[in-house]
C-alpha cells in the first residue's frame, strides 16, 4: 500500500491540465467521493495495525498534496478582478476627472441667472427660421440691408428659410403663443455671413431680452440694465447709452460699459476711451407688437440684445474669437476653476 501512496503522490506532484475543466476532472478523479484518494482511504480500515500509523500519515499527505496541486491548477484559470474585458474593476474610482464648463457656457449660465433672479424666464427657439421671424415680424423694410446676401445664410433651394442672424427672432416666437405680462431673455447661437478672423465668426452667441406690459418705461430699461451690468462686471460698473437705430426698437440705444479691464483710464482693450459697447436695446417699436398680435395702445415694451462672446471677452480677456470654437484643451481647462 505505501508503495501505490508514493506511487500516485509522484503521479500528483506531476499534474498538469490545459483548460480549468481539465482540472476539475482531475479534481473528480482524485478527491472526489468516488476519487482514487477517496478508494485509498476506504481501504485503510484493511491496513494492518502497525502500519496504520505510518500509513495514515501518508495517505494524508498524498491528499493534502492532491487538494494543493488541483488547487494552484484550477487558480491559474480562474478569471482576477484585473482581467474582465481589459477592464480594471479594482482601480479605485477617486479622483474622477471632471472635465470643464466651455467659458461661454458660464457666461450665458450667468447671464441667465442674473435676469432670472429679476423674474425673466427662458425662452428658446429654432437656428433654422424663417424670413417672417427673423425680418419681417420684427419690421425689418423689405429692402433693409440686414436681408442681403452678404450678412444671411440661406438655404438654396428655399430663399424664405435662413439660419437666424439674431435671437430677436425669439421675441416673435414668444409673442405668437402669449399675450402681456411677457418677460423672458432668449439665449441661442445666431449666424453671420463672415469671414472668420480674430475678431469676427460666422457663427456666434447672443442673449435677448423682453419685457412688455402695460407701463414700461425707457427708465425701467435702464434701470433693469444697469443692475445687470454691476451683478456681471462688479459694483463699480457705470453704463452709458447711446441714441442708436434698431427696426424693431424706438428709442434704440446702444449700451457701453465703462471699461472693466482698466477701470475707465483708458487701454488697449476698450481703445483708450474707457468704454466698451455690450449691447443694444430700446422701446419695442409698437409696429412690432402690432405685427405679433400684441395691442401697442394696450402695452408698451422694452428689448434688448447682446453677444455672450462680447461680454466673455471682457470677463476673461480672450484676444481671439476664434478660440471658442476650436476645442484647444490648454484653452479650455484654464476655466476649470470657473465652473
Ligand atoms: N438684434 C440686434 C443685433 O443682432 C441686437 C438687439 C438690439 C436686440 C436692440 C434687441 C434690441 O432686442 O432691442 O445686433
Amino acid at each position: 500500500m505505501l508503495d501505490k501512496i508514493k506511487h500516485m503522490l509522484a503521479e500528483v506532484e506531476a499534474l498538469q491540465a490545459a483548460t480549468a475543466e481539465e482540472a476539475e476532472a482531475l479534481r473528480v478523479k482524485y478527491l472526489s467521493k468516488k476519487g482514487d484518494i477517496t478508494a485509498l482511504m476506504n481501504d485503510f480500515r484493511s491496513v494492518p495495525a502497525d502500519m496504520k500509523k505510518q500509513v495514515g500519515i501518508a495517505i494524508n499527505e498524498l491528499k493534502n498534496r492532491a487538494t494543493e496541486r488541483i488547487n494552484e491548477l484550477k487558480a491559474s484559470f480562474a478569471t482576477t478582478d484585473t482581467d474582465t474585458d481589459g477592464i480594471d474593476i479594482t482601480r479605485t474610482a477617486y479622483p474622477i476627472p471632471l472635465g470643464t464648463r466651455h467659458p461661454l457656457t458660464i457666461v450665458r449660465n450667468e447671464i441667465i441667472d442674473i435676469f432670472s433672479r429679476l423674474g425673466f424666464s427662458l425662452a428658446e427657439g429654432p437656428e433654422v427660421e424663417d424670413d417672417w421671424h427673423v425680418f419681417s415680424s420684427m419690421n425689418f423694410a423689405d429692402d433693409h440691408p440686414a436681408r442681403d446676401m452678404q450678412d444671411t445664410f440661406f438655404v438654396e433651394s428655399h430663399p424664405d428659410i435662413i439660419l437666424r442672424t439674431h435671437t430677436s427672432s425669439v421675441q416673435a416666437r414668444v409673442m405668437e403663443h402669449q399675450q402681456p405680462p411677457i418677460r423672458v431673455i432668449c439665449p441661442g447661437r445666431v449666424y453671420r455671413n463672415e469671414a472668420i478672423s480674430a475678431r469676427a465668426h460666422c457663427f456666434f452667441h447672443q442673449v435677448e431680452g423682453l419685457y412688455i406690459d402695460r407701463d414700461v418705461s425707457f427708465t425701467d430699461l435702464k434701470q433693469v440694465l444697469l443692475l445687470f451690468a454691476k451683478e456681471m462686471f462688479g459694483e463699480d460698473t457705470r453704463i452709458r447709452l447711446r441714441p442708436s437705430y434698431f427696426p424693431f426698437t424706438e428709442p434704440s440705444a446702444e449700451m457701453d460699459i465703462s471699461c472693466n479691464i482698466c477701470g475707465g483710464k483708458g487701454c488697449g482693450f476698450c481703445k483708450h476711451t474707457g468704454w466698451v459697447e455690450i449691447l443694444g436695446c430700446g422701446m419695442v417699436d409698437p409696429n412690432v407688437l402690432a405685427l405679433n398680435g400684441i395691442d401697442p395702445t394696450q402695452y408698451k415694451g422694452y428689448a434688448f440684445g447682446m453677444g455672450v462672446e462680447r461680454i466673455t471677452n471682457l470677463k476673461y480677456q480672450v484676444k481671439d474669437l476664434r478660440m471658442f470654437s476650436e476645442n484647444d484643451l490648454r484653452f479650455l481647462q484654464e476655466f476649470t476653476a470657473a465652473n
